[in-house]
């Protein structure tokens, strides 16, 4: 722990005690397996071990490269145990070989790919995955991506991302499943059962990757790379839960952030990566490194050189080197000088060497399956039900949709509508654009089999501010019964990694088109294709059905259609607040009250009396989101009941005994004509607690069907698990307190019941 503050250290480490043990991954967990690695590290020259603990892009780049293109070289004489962004059974297998055959010690190479929402049926973007709260399709898309993963020669993939994001400004929020640590840590576990499957051995399954481990989401100002400053306790309580899922459901890898958390950059903590995640949480896998994260410990100035870079990451507990050319060229003069123990590189040669027998890549070095071409019909299938799940219905003033096709003329509008790169958003994994039906092409075989008729208008493009094409989407508007806009963000520019916004609007002129379609007089169904929430107050009120569908994926036409022309019903729900302006990031429904909430308070206009004045509120916008996390609709009506609780009271010292727990449930109704996809949602609230509790927070939530005019009773448990919290003293411990429970669709709504935890 050389050169670290011990004061953060300490502060950090309050926590340790109580933690919460979790079990080891079952795959490192073998003695018979550890006698193996033990036995082969032996083996190893430094040189060998050293190279175990590197990986290098021998592909697309998908950050700033080092300009090293010796990997063959490298590979024979065994200095290179990794390699990503190359894929393709040929390729792997003929760089495999090299190790296999020209290696003194024929340790196999793993390769690496970041898989994020599918390796070629492309899924819709996590964030739009995330807002299905559907954890069993989570992973059964998951194994998919595995699945075509794996018969390319990639076994291990950069994800899942599991960084909670509150600030919408920030581009990498696409890549996660929003700002809530409870959906978070059950959308994580479920990635990583997808990619790793029942067993890592098995030819169909990778080794999942959680990251950006910590604290990454946390950016200041939502600036990508940016500073973060998380206390202890937040850190505990919001930002290492959804890793901690991750890592109990057997992830086999980490990867260390780029931004400097509390003073540490991420990639150089022994806080967060040997105490918490190597020693309280037992992690046996490995950690890698982000994209030259160790390099750039010189710019955040914990580094003079290289030379201290790599000291600092090894020691810290990063155990591969990521692109930086750190740890290749410094590390053996590091152990030679006594800067580095050698035991230090043992353990993490250990580490790597753990995973790679894990995958039985020293038994199957190579890809036996020959690839597939093009996408399987089930695949595509299951994509088209992850897009349909993920669109969350804003608003639907007056029934406009489903859209009544027969005999219908719809004018189908904006950059978005036929332009497939777009659908796959950011991270396209191997998508390709050939592999999507637009928007376009399946309305206009839609509209066509119901004697109906498309106009097509692109109106504008996402970079212009020439508003040439106004006049033709204003003419389609008006020569149809129905205006279908499609806007958005242009994703591989202003979404995902770099692609951080300080204006949260429709980008362009897409606004300018929207109204001027608008005043066309057509009834008007907006969606909006996106990696975040956007600012839609003006839409909010002139448009009459809004539709957030994210980044589609390969499906992304016919799922549309289908909820557009209602053969399905949309379904999704925000995980992430939709603000009404860009200074109320960051923005989260799970925040702490102030000692002057401004319950009750109209906040629609400036304040007009001392009551009004002196809250905790904007002078000129109101607090609330525009569309709150939670929040979506559908296309019938559900009532629920008020909550009803189990006990009004309870013991703090039976529940955290796990000799107690509470059966919270509502009774749900659908009270439209239409089946309902709903998404229940269990929120608790404590107060006369130790400290400060969130006004919300989400402790359960279950996808029901239910048809028509039927009624279901949905019950929830609350236990240890999900009442505990990290208190004053840092212990992690259920306390006395005034409990409310909520079941509800939204975080904003439901009837409170009361419960009194007693000592
Ligand atoms: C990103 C990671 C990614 C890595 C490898 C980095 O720039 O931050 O999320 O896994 O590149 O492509």
């Amino acid at each position: 722990m050389r050169g670290f503050p011990t004061l953060l250290v300490s502060t950090l480490l309050m926590g340790v005690v109580a933690a919460q043990s979790s079990p080891p991954a079952a795959w490192g967990n073998n003695p018979e397996l550890e006698s193996k690695i033990d036995a082969l590290v032996k083996q190893m020259t430094l040189e060998e071990k050293v190279g175990q603990l590197v990986t290098y892009s021998a592909g697309a780049p998908t950050g700033p490269g080092t300009g090293r293109n010796d990997y063959k070289e490298m590979i024979a004489r065994g200095q290179l145990g990794s390699l990503f962004n190359i894929t393709g059974a040929d390729q792997t297998n003929a760089m495999q070989k090299i190790a296999i055959e020209k290696s003194r010690l024929h340790i196999p190479l793993l390769f690496g790919l970041d898989i994020i929402h599918g390796y070629r049926t492309e899924f819709p973007v996590p964030l739009g995955v995330s807002a299905t709260w559907d954890p069993a399709l989570v992973e059964r898309a998951a194994h998919v991506a595995a699945k075509e993963a794996s018969r390319e020669g990639v076994r291990w993939t950069y994800s899942p991302m599991v960084d909670i994001a509150r600030d919408a400004r920030w581009g990498r929020i696409i890549e996660g499943a929003g700002e809530d640590p409870y959906l978070g840590s059950a959308l994580a576990a479920a990635y990583v059962r997808g990619y790793q499957g029942a067993k890592l051995s098995d030819p169909d399954s990778i080794a999942a990757c959680a990251k950006h481990f910590v604290g990454y989401g946390a950016a200041e100002g939502g600036r990508d790379y940016n500073t973060t400053e998380i206390p202890s306790r937040l850190l505990r309580q919001v930002y290492l839960p959804p890793f901690q899922a991750a890592l109990d459901a057997g992830a086999a890898t980490f990867m260390s952030a780029f931004n400097s958390l509390n003073g540490v950059p991420a990639s150089a903590n022994p806080v967060t990566l040997s105490q918490i995640l190597k020693k309280e949480w037992s992690f046996k896998g490995f950690v890698t490194s982000d994209w030259n994260s160790i390099g750039e410990l010189i710019p955040q100035g914990v580094a003079t050189d290289h030379a201290m870079a790599a000291q600092k990451a090894i020691l810290a507990g990063v155990d591969m080197d990521m692109e930086s050319n750190a740890y290749g060229p410094h590390l053996v003069d590091l152990v030679k000088s006594g800067a580095v123990p050698e035991s230090v590189i043992d353990e993490s040669v250990g580490r790597v060497l753990r995973v790679k027998f894990a995958l039985g890549l020293f038994d199957h070095p190579y890809t036996e399956t020959t690839s597939q071409d093009g996408i399987a019909p089930e695949d595509a299938d299951l994509a088209r039900k992850a897009a349909e799940e993920s669109f969350v219905l804003l608003r639907n003033d007056g029934g406009v949709l489903p859209i009544k096709a027969n005999g219908k003329t719809v004018a189908l509008i904006g950059p978005m509508a036929d332009d497939a790169g777009q659908m796959l958003g950011s991270w396209g994994g191997k998508s390709q654009a050939k592999d999507v039906i637009t928007l376009r092409t399946e309305l206009i075989k839609r509209l066509e089999a119901a004697q109906g008729h498309v106009i097509y208008a692109k109106g504008t493009e996402f970079r212009t501010t020439s508003d040439k094409g106004f006049a033709d989407a204003v003419t389609a508007a008006r020569q149809s019964d129905i205006a279908v806009l499609a806007l958005g963000e242009d994703a591989p520019w202003m979404t995902g990694e770099a692609g951080s916004r300080a204006h949260l609007d429709l980008p362009g002129n897409q606004q300018a088109l929207l109204e001027a379609v608008a005043a066309a007089g057509k009834p008007v169904v907006l969606l909006i294709f996106s990696g975040r929430p956007l600012i839609l107050n003006w839409a909010s009120q002139h448009v009459p059905a809004i539709m957030e569908v994210w980044y589609p994926g390969i499906q992304a036409g016919p799922a549309l259609a289908n909820v557009l022309l209602g053969d399905s019903a949309p379904s999704g729900r925000l995980t992430t607040s939709f603000p009404r302006a860009v200074g109320q990031e960051p923005l989260y429904y799970d925040h702490f009250n102030t000692g002057r909430p401004a319950d009750g308070v109209d906040l629609s206009h400036p304040p007009t009396n001392d009551k009004e004045k002196y809250v905790s509120r904007y002078v000129d916008e109101q607090n609330s989101a525009l569309y709150p996390f939670g929040y979506g609709l559908t296309y019938s009506t559900v009532s629920y009941s008020p909550t009803t609780v189990s006990t009004t009271t309870a013991s703090a010292k039976d529940l955290n005994a796990g000799s107690a727990k509470l059966t919270v449930s509502a009774e749900l109704r659908n009270t439209g004509s239409r089946p309902a996809d709903e998404v229940v949602q269990l929120y608790i609230r404590q107060t006369g607690t130790s400290v400060v509790r969130p006004v919300r927070e989400l402790k359960g939530f279950r996808r029901i069907t239910l048809p028509p005019g039927q009624s279901q009773r949905v019950e929830f448990t609350l236990a240890a698990d999900e009442l505990r919290f990290w208190n004053i003293d840092m212990k992690n411990v259920v306390e006395p307190a005034q409990l409310t429970v909520w079941i509800a669709p939204d975080s904003t709504r439901g009837t409170p019941a009361k419960v009194t935890i007693g000592q």
